[in-house]
């Protein structure tokens, strides 16, 4: 039964919300509140998942967000499993492109102080255009998944950042310092000029904004079908650690940002690429 008391489906529990979009519950729900909250964009599934459960670990709830709810609930579902502290990760279904959708991630918040936003959500769209208006389409889906997702999320939870102590982290890419995505590339290094704007409005509150820009991850649906062979090799090849990065890889450096031993960072670019981009 779901605080509505009505039951679903599958049996799990599902509040009673106005568009009936944020999973098992509010964080209320019968369980020990962490004192610590985190949002999590993209956190069903890759990178985004990893990192909810090390902050879950930390001793945060976690709020994911994502447009699939089969993907959140299926991540859902495993850390409450994986994790002495079932509930703790919670999820709300939301497209971050859309103005009209984001205040649902407010409203699954619920007057609770936010302690980070990791805006992790994006992805490489992909094609080849061959008219003016499929360029204009590709990049404006690019901008939209890459950039605008981030930047909703976070002015929509901007008011609800803990003060001092709040923590917004952007996942970049190394595409964005060099190259080789296209507008995936543009869009990640647009977040980055946005970070520094926004490392100096929030500083005097003690609220850090930092960006994790990762290299080769895989264990992730980045590549979807892309990947080949020669590709993973050029990739590996290009780390100085010879090995290709996975999603615990990022999320130990979130992690650390979104934790009490970093609030002396902020306005910073983080690599974790193997040494494949050096220094930037
Ligand atoms: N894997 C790599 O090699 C690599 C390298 C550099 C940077 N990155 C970046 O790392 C981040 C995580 O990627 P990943 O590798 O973990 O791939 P992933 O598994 O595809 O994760 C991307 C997540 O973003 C969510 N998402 C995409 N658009 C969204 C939207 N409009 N609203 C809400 N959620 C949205 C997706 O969920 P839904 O589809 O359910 O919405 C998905 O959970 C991305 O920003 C990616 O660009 C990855």
């Amino acid at each position: 039964m779901g605080v509505s008391g009505k039951p679903t489906a599958g049996g799990s529990p599902v509040r009673a919300h106005p568009a009936n979009l944020l999973i098992d519950g509010g964080f209320e729900g019968g369980q020990r509140m962490g004192e610590r909250l985190a949002v999590v964009s993209g956190g069903g599934t890759g990178i985004g998942a990893a990192t909810a459960q090390v902050l879950a670990v930390d001793g945060f709830d976690v709020l994911v967000v994502g447009r699939r709810e089969d993907a959140l609930r299926a991540t859902t579902a495993r850390l409450s499993w994986d994790l002495a502290r079932p509930g703790a990760v919670r999820a709300v279904v939301a497209d971050l492109t859309d103005p009209q959708q984001v205040p649902r991630v407010v409203e699954a918040v619920d007057g609770r102080a936010v302690d980070a936003v990791v805006n992790n959500a994006g992805g490489y769209l992909g094609g080849e255009p061959d008219t003016l208006a499929g360029v204009a389409e590709q990049w404006r889906a690019s901008l939209e998944a890459n950039l605008l997702t981030a930047v909703l999320l976070t002015e929509a939870l901007r008011p609800t950042l803990r003060r001092p102590g709040g923590r917004v982290i952007l996942v970049s890419s190394a595409a964005a310092q060099q190259g080789g995505g296209g507008p995936h590339s543009a869009a990640k290094a647009a977040l980055h000029g946005w970070a520094y704007d926004l490392a100096v409005r929030l500083g005097p509150d003690q609220v850090t904004v930092n960006v994790v820009s990762p290299g080769y991850v895989v264990d992730t649906e980045f590549f979807g079908g892309r990947r080949t062979p020669e590709g993973h090799a050029r990739r590996v090849a290009a780390t100085l650690v010879g090995r290709a990065g996975t999603p615990d890889d990022i999320a130990a450096a979130v992690r650390y940002l979104a934790g009490p031993a970093a609030g002396y960072v902020t306005g910073q670019v983080l690599g974790v690429d193997g040494g494949s981009v050096l220094g930037r």
